[in-house]
């Protein structure tokens, strides 16, 4: 089974020029790319291949909301999936589970697919393995938190401490986590959801997730920005 593979641009890039670039050299089946807001919509008319993604969207429709941008907004765009609870937005921003939730329900109701973002901070990592799983669930158990059962949902698991760290977990404890992460979801009554590895994934080291069966694909960072490294990830997935 072809799996995904999740390109996070971040703040990246500067200027529209470089993006339309970007996104022309990365548009490739089964990549979803996630642009800066700004940039979605000339992304989205240049793709062809990839599918669109949001890196965050609000969880109201209508209102007065100064600076956000809606889920039904980003639809219309043909935005297909957004990431939600990335740790970036937890730990800059102070995103919380509750607001997480919130945007993760609107974005069922709306059809547009979640990409839930978990992670444990080194911290928690050095207490071990149980101390991550207990952070695990409770994310979990808070974010989707009356989401309906049998949702199309995706959730990405991403160590904090990993994130643009040069290396990637090592696998066997990354399988261990995400053979976690679907025995939770599978207890919360959501069966069927893929899974995703996040963290230092590049071009050198992508198949070592991605040949893992349990492991439905990977969410990058830096290397999405690298068209070479980016196309030689996505080659692994096939
Ligand atoms: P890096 O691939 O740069 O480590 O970033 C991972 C990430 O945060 C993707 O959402």
């Amino acid at each position: 089974m072809t799996k995904l593979v999740v390109a996070n641009w971040k703040l990246n890039p500067l200027g529209l020029k470089e993006a339309i670039s970007l996104a022309k050299r990365t548009d490739l089946k089964n990549a979803i790319i996630c642009p800066p807001f700004i940039f979605i919509e000339e992304v989205g008319k240049t793709i062809k291949r990839a599918k669109l993604g949001a890196q965050d969207a609000f969880w109201a429709n209508i209102g007065a909301y100064t600076g956000e941008v809606s889920i039904d907004q980003l639809k219309r765009l043909k935005v297909k999936y957004i990431i939600v609870g990335h740790s970036e937005r937890r730990k800059e921003l102070e995103e919380t589970d509750a607001m997480i939730n919130l945007k993760i329900k609107t974005a069922v109701r709306e059809k547009v697919t979640p990409i839930l973002c978990i992670g444990e901070s080194k911290s928690i990592y050095k207490k071990g393995i149980k101390a991550t799983e207990n952070h695990l669930k409770k994310q979990l158990t808070k974010d989707l938190s009356g989401v309906k059962k049998r949702s199309k949902l995706i959730v990405a698991y991403e160590p904090i401490w990993e994130i643009g760290s040069k290396r990637a977990d090592t696998p066997q404890r990354s399988i261990k986590m995400v053979g976690f992460i679907r025995e939770t979801l599978d207890k919360l009554g959501h069966r069927g959801v893929k899974i995703l590895y996040g963290g230092s994934v590049h071009g050198d080291n992508a198949n070592i997730f991605l040949d893992e069966k349990n492991i439905d694909g990977v969410l990058v960072g830096g290397a999405s920005l690298k068209p070479h490294d980016f196309r030689k990830i996505v080659d692994e997935a096939k």
